[in-house]
């Protein structure tokens, strides 16, 4: 399995200086930036959307990992690729056709996602795999950054672990919500191989980032 790779959530950033705290993550070790869009209909928050992570495009390198917490997805996704996203993640709860959802994203040059909210079983990925680049486990309900995470959702990362192993394509395993340091390490154990975490690699302001940062790679 791969080394974890760490994707702070810039959902608990500080707006008014969004592109300096863009850089701070980057420069502390984050490898990937995650962007959660949120809508105000399919979850019960309103975030921003491409144009806020466009702006803040050129600001680094890393990968954007995107996920879509909007529904409907669909009319969305050619605006978020332009706005240079790298993995564009989408929710089975949010529309009819995720599956069509992964196959327009995979048209469109970037990583598919495929997410799974804590009350969605492992097997609703049955069919997806397949067309799939990363599994995004939820540990809390989508919508806000700041929630504790919900321990019976180690059983599905264990699962999902096992599911990827069988199709045997590079998917990456992900988990988002209320990973702290103690958490990082179970879903590390349970199979996951990338860790979103908002609140605590941006717990302390930016001189405290790089050690949040390997406090959830366990170092
Ligand atoms: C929840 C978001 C998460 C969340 C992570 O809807 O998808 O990315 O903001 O934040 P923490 O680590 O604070 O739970
Ligand atoms: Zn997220």
């Amino acid at each position: 399995m791969n080394p974890v790779r760490i994707a702070p959530s810039i959902l608990s950033a500080d707006f008014a200086r969004l592109g300096e705290e863009v850089r701070a993550i980057d420069a502390a070790g984050a490898d990937w930036i995650h962007i959660d869009v949120m809508d105000g209909h399919f979850v019960p928050n309103i975030s921003f959307g491409p144009v806020v992570m466009k702006a803040i495009r050129g600001v680094t390198a890393k990968p954007f990992d995107v996920h879509l917490m909007i529904a409907p997805v669909d009319p969305y996704l050619d605006a978020f690729a332009e706005a240079g996203a790298d993995t564009i993640s989408v929710h089975v709860e949010a529309g009819p056709h995720i599956h069509r959802s992964l196959q327009h994203i995979k048209g469109l040059g970037k990583r598919a996602g495929v997410v799974i909210c804590p009350g969605t079983p492992a097997k609703a990925l049955d069919y997806l795999l397949d067309s799939a680049d990363l599994v995004l486990v939820m540990s809390v309900n989508p919508g806000f950054g700041g929630q504790s995470f919900i321990e019976n959702q180690l059983k599905k990362i264990e699962a999902v672990r096992r599911m990827i192993d069988v199709n045997g394509r590079a998917i990456d395993l992900e988990v988002d919500g209320g990973v702290d340091p103690r958490w990082a390490r179970r879903c590390i154990d349970a199979g996951a191989d990338a860790l979103v975490a908002g609140t605590s690699v941006f717990r302390g302001g930016p001189a405290a980032y790089a050690a949040n940062i390997a406090a959830l790679r366990g170092g």
